[in-house]
């Protein structure tokens, strides 16, 4: 026996470990088990469930393999309109306060807050989205997007979207340009991403406390000058004011500056991730069926012809692009399930069976979208992209969907406040793309089957390292 396994045998250490040990099983236990009040719901095996997020799978891959078998086996899908539209009683379930995303988001901005609060955040910034569309802009850095481009080539197109959505978000939200088209190290991104990876470290999403045993000061430095930076940039918008969401929401003076602030984080983390993720995925389902990108660039150049400028009204006369681009938001839809919703009194749900489930108050519960949209009751053959489905909806006999359950930007009241602004910006970036390129997968694309999505805490499913064959139409 070596002498360091003799002496831990016969001092207390053993003990201290094994009390250790006793206490972390207790913890894991306590953290992983249905409460018995909630033991009448059916549900997914506990145990496949973390073995799948030990192993880093991708949500929608999970979703795919776990849930929908499931929910499809006992065909019970509860209805998430009784969740999205009665907001007093299902409101936005507070955070651990621990999780050092809130030290960066703030606690005091549209995305958290519930009541009075989120009503008058949500006046300011509805009021500052309506108030433009900046069409010009999207298509000023979708010129500046190809300029980044080869004539001909392979492009890692996950990447150049986020930067043009970077750019997009800093312009039109916060009236700062970014500039990761023209640098794409710029520091403020680097900062921004190193943060993003420290929070998401599996420990400490699984066990928040860890924040409180053992602060990271590192990473709270990094957060806390970044959230200075946007301070600076806000004490900026006030004397420099321009077509931005920013100087909008600063002409209401209903916020404090640290409302501001916080509503500012929370444009920039909302606003670029989801759409890159979605002009993602719409170039992919392009690439692998050439026929339908060749009808869709076929009705951009009968409406926009060969060089002339998107403007709003043009790009509102674009069905079949629009059709393509609900398919890809349904297919491989941005955010997969929403933040956790809190009953705030004993509540019953009814499944699809007809049967009602009881949950006590402050029960958490998530609304999980990309399962509602590959449900094969709703939709046909859901892993099939078909823009057609969303072609004459309310003109065909046999409708093909029901509409109201195409949720990428949610519904009720607390759907995405920026949708409008999002499906124009995809709108500007793919018509001008259709006119300018074609494109192809790549023979061998790790892409082929499906598109394969970045593991993401925070329920994105974004394609990840997803490089595109691009040639220039000629002119
Ligand atoms: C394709 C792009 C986008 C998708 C798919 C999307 C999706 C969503 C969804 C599903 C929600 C509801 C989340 C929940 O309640 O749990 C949401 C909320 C929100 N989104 Fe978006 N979003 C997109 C783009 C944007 C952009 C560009 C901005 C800002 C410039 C933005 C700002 C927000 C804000 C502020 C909320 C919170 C609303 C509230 O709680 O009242 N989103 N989004």
């Amino acid at each position: 026996m070596s002498l360091f396994l003799e002496k831990f045998l016969t001092s207390y250490s053993w003990l201290v470990f094994f009390l250790f040990l006793l206490l972390f099983v207790l913890l894991c236990a306590k953290e992983f088990t249905v409460p018995s009040e909630l033991r009448h719901l059916p549900k997914v095996p506990i145990l496949s469930l973390l073995y799948s997020y030990a192993r880093g799978e991708v949500e929608d891959s999970r979703i795919r393999r776990l849930l929908l078998p499931f929910a499809n086996k006992h065909r019970e899908d509860i209805i998430i309109k009784d969740l999205s539209h009665h907001i007093v009683q299902w409101p936005k379930e507070e955070p651990p306060d621990q999780m050092l995303l809130w030290r960066f988001i703030g606690q005091k901005n549209i995305i958290l807050s519930n009541g009075e609060l989120w009503k008058r955040h949500s006046r300011v910034v509805k009021s500052a989205l309506n108030k433009n569309i900046p069409i010009a802009d999207f298509v000023y850095l979708t010129n500046k997007l190809f300029s980044c481009m080869p004539d001909q080539g392979l492009v890692r197109w996950d990447e150049l979207t986020m930067r043009f959505t970077l750019d997009a978000v800093g312009t039109t939200a916060l009236g700062y340009n970014f500039n990761t088209l023209d640098n794409p190290d710029s520091p403020f991104i680097k900062q921004y991403n190193a943060i993003m990876d420290g929070i998401a470290s599996p420990a400490h999403l699984v066990f928040p406390k860890i924040e409180t045993w053992f602060p990271r000061r590192k990473l709270i430095a990094l957060i806390d000058d970044l959230v200075d930076k946007f301070h600076g940039i806000l004490e900026y918008k006030k004397n420099n004011k321009g077509n931005d969401m920013l100087t909008y929401m600063l002409e209401e003076p209903d916020m404090t500056d640290e409302e501001y602030r916080d509503n500012m984080v929370v444009f920039f983390i909302a606003g670029h991730d989801t759409t890159a993720g979605a002009l993602s995925s719409l170039a992919y389902y392009f690439a692998k069926h050439p026929d339908i990108q060749e009808l869709a660039r076929s009705e951009v150049l009968k409406i926009l012809g060969p060089t002339e400028e998107p403007t709003l009204d043009k790009l509102r006369n674009l069905p079949f692009l629009d059709a393509c681009i609900r398919e890809s938001l349904r297919i491989n839809t941005p955010i997969t399930y929403m933040v956790p919703r809190v009953s705030s009194a004993p509540t019953e749900l009814r499944g699809s069976s007809g049967k009602v489930y009881l949950l006590p108050a402050n029960t958490s519960t998530i609304s999980n979208i990309y399962a509602v949209h590959h449900n094969e009751h709703h939709w046909p053959d859901p892993g099939r992209f078909d823009p057609r489905r969303f072609l004459n909806l309310d003109k065909q006999k046999e409708k093909t969907v029901d509409a109201s359950l195409w949720m990428p930007f949610y519904v009720g009241p607390r759907q995405c406040p920026a949708r409008n602004f999002a499906m124009y910006e995809l709108r500007t970036l793919s018509s001008m793309l259709l006119r300018q390129y074609s494109w192809t997968l790549p023979s061998n694309s790790p892409h082929n089957d499906w598109p394969q999505n970045a593991f993401s805490p925070f329920a994105l499913s974004l394609p990840r390292n997803m490089d595109l064959n691009f040639i220039r139409q000629p002119s």
